[in-house]
């Protein structure tokens, strides 16, 4: 098998967290037969300092050929003052490869591992068995409505086709089946048209597939995250409730640095696999982020983008077992490193 992925390590503490999981995808490559190829592309801020724009023509070009995307992170405070002064930002050069790729369904799974209970800000047996996919669309929304900067008046529209609740719907609904079955769907729908249009079409699609869903509403839902966390399996939302419903779930079990994520378009077309955290400005550079949501990302670049299964659940099980076995980088209340993280799910391979 061969894997052609082009890397864009972004910035912050992006590199970091991007190397170590190269580290593993190369170790089970190896283990696994997968001749994996591999390029670094300038993105986001790095790319504006290189290139003064933050997704390169040669960049989106190798993404769209490559068979999946590894992404660390981009932005920092530097850029939002240098956006201030009309300079573009490195987030755009993100949405614009979303849409590019047409990267409309994105699955953030949340899962407490065992023995992290205590990571949890949530007592023990509240957070016990929290195993939650979000599944975020990612190419609509107020995200990619008309915009109107402005210092007295600004706008950001939010809008919503049918088709773009359909097809993110049934990527819910996929998801749902080789789960619990569960779905449920949040919304706005006591107050947006976009949500009851949300809503309409969700129960449409739940019913030709023969899925229940049950509906809740956004404000609700961020209450039952932290209430009862464990009672949920897929949640389907849109792209700016997910964004935040998703860091909050990272949260609950035991923290954002855990956090993978895999953006997918349709059927044959590549996908792009990224932590669900930013650059992390406050510790960038220190050697100390956590590794784990990026390499958990890449195992879902391996599942998703070349169907390798084993290789897939045999990174998740050395994630797994280095846990359990008292891994604790800071974000959890230990002391490891980057590199010792890395070096701790190596030893598990
Ligand atoms: P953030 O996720 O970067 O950081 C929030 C907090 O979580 C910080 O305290 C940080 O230290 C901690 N954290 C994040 N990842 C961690 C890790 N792997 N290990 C340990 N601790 C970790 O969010 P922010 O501070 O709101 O945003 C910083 C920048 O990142 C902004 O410019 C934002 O636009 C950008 N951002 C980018 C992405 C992305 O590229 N996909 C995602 C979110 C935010
Ligand atoms: C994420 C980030 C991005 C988003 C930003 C950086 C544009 O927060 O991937 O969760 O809001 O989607
Ligand atoms: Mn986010």
């Amino acid at each position: 098998m061969r894997l052609n992925i082009v890397v864009l390590p972004g910035d912050g503490i992006g590199p970091e967290v991007t190397g170590a999981a190269l580290d593993i995808l190369e170790a089970v490559s190896r283990s696994e037969g997968i001749e994996l190829q591999h390029r670094d592309y300038p993105f986001g801020g790095a790319a504006i300092d290189a290139c003064g724009q933050p997704l390169p023509e040669e960049t989106l070009r190798a993404c769209l050929a490559s068979d999946g995307v590894l992404l660390g992170a981009v932005g920092g405070p530097g850029y939002d003052e240098a956006a201030k002064r009309g300079a573009p930002r490195p987030e755009q050069g993100l949405l614009g490869l979303r849409r590019e790729m047409n990267l409309f369904a994105n699955l953030r799974p949340s899962r407490l591992y065992p023995g992290l209970e205590a990571a949890s800000p949530l007592r023990e047996e509240v957070v016990a068995g929290t195993d939650i996919l979000i599944v975020r669309e990612l190419t609509g929304g107020l995200y990619f409505g008309e915009r109107e900067e402005g210092t007295v008046s600004a706008l950001d529209r939010l809008p919503y086709s049918a088709e773009e609740v359909e097809r993110v719907a049934r990527a819910a609904v996929q998801a749902a089946k080789g789960r619990s079955g569960k779905l449920v769907s949040v919304d706005k729908a006591n107050v947006l048209a976009t949500s009851r249009l949300w809503r309409m079409v969700v129960d449409r699609v739940a019913a030709e597939e023969g899925m229940e869903v049950e509906h809740i509403l956004v404000d609700a839902m961020a209450m039952y995250l932290v209430s009862e966390p464990s009672r949920f399996d897929v949640v389907l939302t849109e792209n700016l409730f997910g964004d935040i419903l998703s860091d909050q779930a990272s949260a609950v079990a035991g923290s954002v640095g855990l956090a993978p994520s895999a953006s997918l378009s349709d059927p044959g077309r590549p996908g792009l696999f990224e932590p669900i955290h930013g650059s992390a400005p406050d510790i960038a550079g220190q050697g100390i982020a956590n590794p784990i949501g990026a390499i958990l990302s890449a195992a879902l670049l391996l599942r998703y983008a070349i169907g390798a299964e084993t290789a897939a659940r045999k990174i998740e099980g050395a994630v797994e077992a280095a846990l359990a076995a008292g891994l604790r980088t800071r974000d959890l209340g230990g002391r490891a490193t980057t590199m010792e993280a890395t070096k701790a799910v190596l030893q598990q391979l």
